[in-house]
């Protein structure tokens, strides 16, 4: 059964059919590149699935159960992560601070219930050894790379047991060895089960880490294909419009 099925989902700001009768199945342990020209409607669809704004039109189900959402935590509830397209991390707190920002660990009751700092650290660490990063808990969010920090929010979507975990254009402002650092940690997600929503607008990261690979033009799927049987010139063309639909 699919994780997630978006059957004919539609998203209008006023005037403006942001998404058009989109409909889209994912699997468990899938990689999805999602692709398109700017203003296509790719951060809208995902917003929609992490629950930032409703579909005007449309249903969604995860794991065969309709899924209605008022706000952003509960798809978290769902188990669906974000990582936004400016990964909306705090600079002037820790790795493992940014890893708990909204869901501390407390210890004690009552009026003596204080954060749990060391089993955050260490939760942290645990993580980040996992994602194979380089990454220490007590290391300062302001003082990383944009590789690092892609990290520390990758983390983020690691603590809850995440089925979907939907990523915004990650590699889009970071340095070529960053990029493989991300990739690997996208493949990491993967091997977990996790299904995962690549947006990206190169196609290199597509062609190497997704399975498979949608493209929306104006707020319509014009494709959604298995890697293998594609090409980057093919979806060139269906970006631009070049090509029409396949
Ligand atoms: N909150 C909003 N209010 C009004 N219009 C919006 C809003 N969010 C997006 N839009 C419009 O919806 C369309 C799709 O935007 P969206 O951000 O989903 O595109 P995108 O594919 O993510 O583009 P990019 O590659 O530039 O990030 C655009 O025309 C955009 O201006
Ligand atoms: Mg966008």
């Amino acid at each position: 059964m699919a994780v997630l099925e978006l059957a004919n989902i539609s998203k209008h700001f006023g005037a403006i059919q942001a998404v058009n009768d989109v409909s889209i199945s994912l699997q468990a342990g899938e990689v999805v590149g999602l692709m398109g020209d700017n203003g296509a409607g790719k951060s809208t669809l995902v917003k929609m699935i992490a629950g930032n704004y409703r579909p005007s039109h449309g249903t969604m189900r995860m794991n065969g159960g309709e899924l209605v959402m008022h706000r952003p935590i509960e798809a978290r509830q769902h188990g669906i992560e974000i990582v936004y397209q400016d990964l909306a991390l705090c600079d002037n707190l820790t790795a493992a601070a940014n890893v708990f920002l909204g869901r501390e660990l407390h210890r004690g009751v009552g009026p003596l219930r204080v954060l749990d700092y060391k089993s955050m650290y260490r939760r942290a660490g645990e993580i980040f050894k996992e994602l194979k990063s380089e990454t220490r808990p007590r290391d300062l969010v302001k003082q990383m790379s944009g590789g690092q920090r892609q990290a520390v929010a990758i983390a983020r979507t690691m603590l809850s047991e995440a089925k979907i975990v939907l990523m915004d254009e990650p590699t889009a402002a970071i340095s070529v060895r960053q990029v493989a650092e991300v990739l690997n940690l996208i493949r990491h997600l993967r091997d977990r089960g996790i299904a995962v929503i690549l947006i990206s607008h190169r196609m290199p990261d597509v062609f190497d880490v997704a399975d498979r690979v949608i493209v929306m033009r104006r707020g319509r799927k014009v494709a959604d294909k298995a890697i293998a049987t594609s090409s980057p010139e093919e979806v060139t063309g269906l970006i631009t419009g070049a090509i029409e639909q396949v």
